[in-house]
């Protein structure tokens, strides 16, 4: 088996300050290089397909950079899949992550008990909205949150049916599954889904299911859940829980119109049905807020969190209203809450306040939009800028009165700016999200603008 080689002349690694150095794209080799080259044909040998997208080999990162495996430094504005908000390897979370690993790793934090994550519980039911009392569940990934999530919600209701939106994305797991709605890809063959799950269509405002246009539409999207569902084909009383994401990630990052959730949650409220808010990717301070919702005003009853909850340890956690807990034995896990991830989580969260990242992720978020928007102003082919925060998005289509997605040429500029040192993902059928690290400064966003710019005139060129 072959050692994947480092370039002796790589930049240094991060100071013992954790002083972030301003280094700009570095390209020495076509990306993927030789040695990327040699990785991605051993990894197509020996792992199961998933959702690979582009052929960038990381060894390395350090803030919004990313150094490849042919020592190409890299711009990265996925951040592991928002995972990685306080930036790759910031001193004070791998400090807390080789100290824990030193002192005691796992200890069955379902069964047993430590300090560590009750502390962390504690802080999460502290930035989780409501003020009420608050019970932590812990897991190890949004899908995982998502389940329990569910589950939370039957076992209290005891009432057979959950709704969620269309578009939606809740995880691949069979319960989770059973919720998501986002691409046909990820649901054909595995039918028969838990059943009970329905969908309504969702804000999604851009593309109207209704063809209506906001505000004049009324949030007739909203209305439609009391005003035709429950009159004709859903039950409401039999209904235990309405599962929607803060943002819409996956499906396109929507942003649900202003008044929306109220109108939903007055709704719910009628039916004692409860509202689980899904903040696995739009959670952790990625909207400016630490999570998403809390931009409506409503408070949820339950509110999924994984990704950054982690700092970049595998980690998910429930925040639920505490009248909500389970009994003994109705739900549980084996890593729920592990000493490492507990560790990576407290201190990630430490230093998104030492660090101002909620302001940090507003401010940069708004110059972000701004900048997406000039290239707007100039490229035919972008037909809608999104977001909030710094979970934004480009959506591309063929033609601005049509709509029609461009989903090749979504595809040819995520080529195009991965070739110039730029690290980007798509979402929904022709979106690119641009989702750095809260951390992101300025010059950087210039930065990730001059190479989207590059590649939407390659392209344009190429087409
Ligand atoms: C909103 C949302 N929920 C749930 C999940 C599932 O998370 P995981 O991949 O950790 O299972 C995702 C993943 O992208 C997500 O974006």
């Amino acid at each position: 088996m072959s050692e994947t080689p480092i370039a002796s002349s790589l930049p240094s690694p991060p100071s013992a300050t954790g002083a972030r150095l301003s280094r700009g794209v570095l390209l020495r080799t076509p990306i993927p290089g030789p040695e990327a080259q040699k990785v991605i044909a051993r990894d197509h040998e020996f792992l199961m397909t998933v959702t690979k997208s582009e052929p960038i080999v990381a060894a390395s990162g350090q803030g919004v950079w990313i150094t490849d495996v042919d020592g190409n430094r890299l711009l990265d504005f996925a951040a592991g899949i928002s995972v990685m908000n306080v930036g790759h390897s910031h001193p004070d979370v791998v400090r807390a992550i080789r100290d824990q690993a030193g002192i005691l790793q796992h200890f069955a934090g379902t069964d047993f008990y430590y300090d560590l994550q009750v502390r962390l519980a504690e802080k999460l039911t502290q930035i989780t909205p409501g003020t009420f009392a608050k019970k932590i569940f812990f897991s190890n990934s949004g899908t995982e949150s998502a389940e329990a999530a569910l589950k939370i919600a039957r076992w209290n209701r005891r009432r057979p049916i959950t709704i969620g939106l269309l578009g939606a994305f809740h995880g691949r797991s069979m319960g989770s599954l059973s919720m998501t709605a986002s691409k046909p890809v990820q649901r054909a063959r595995y039918s028969a889904f838990v059943n009970g799950g329905h969908h309504i269509p969702a804000p999604t405002c851009y593309r109207c299911p209704y063809k209506l246009e906001y505000p004049s539409c009324d949030l007739y999207c909203a209305k439609i859940l009391k005003e035709l569902y429950f009159e004709t084909s859903i039950p409401p009383d039999d209904v235990a829980a309405f599962i929607a994401e803060g943002v819409m990630g996956e499906g396109g990052y929507f942003v649900p119109p202003k008044g929306w959730h109220q109108a939903i949650k007055s709704t719910l409220d009628e039916h004692g049905i409860l509202f689980i808010s899904d903040e696995v990717q739009s959670g952790m301070g990625r909207t400016g807020k630490w999570f998403a919702i809390e931009h409506s005003g409503v408070v949820p009853d339950i509110l999924t969190m994984a990704k950054a909850v982690g700092g970049g340890v595998p980690m998910g956690a429930v925040a639920m209203r505490a009248d909500l807990d389970l009994g003994t034995g109705a739900h549980s896990n084996t890593f729920g809450g592990n000493l490492i991830a507990s560790a990576a989580s407290l201190a990630t969260i430490g230093v998104m306040e030492r660090e101002n990242l909620l302001q940090n992720a507003t401010s940069q978020g708004q110059y972000l939009m701004q900048r997406l928007r000039e290239l707007q102003g100039r490229y035919d082919e972008i037909g809608d800028v999104r977001g909030l925060g710094l979970m934004v998005a480009a959506e591309f289509v063929t033609d601005r009165r049509t709509k029609e997605p461009a989903i090749q040429f979504r595809d040819r500029v995520l080529t195009e700016a991965y070739r110039r040192g730029l690290i980007l993902l798509g979402c929904g059928r022709s979106a690119i999200r641009f989702i750095p690290p809260l951390i992101v400064r300025r010059e950087e966003i210039d930065e990730a603008i001059e190479i989207v710019d590059a590649a939407i005139s390659a392209a344009r060129a190429g087409a």
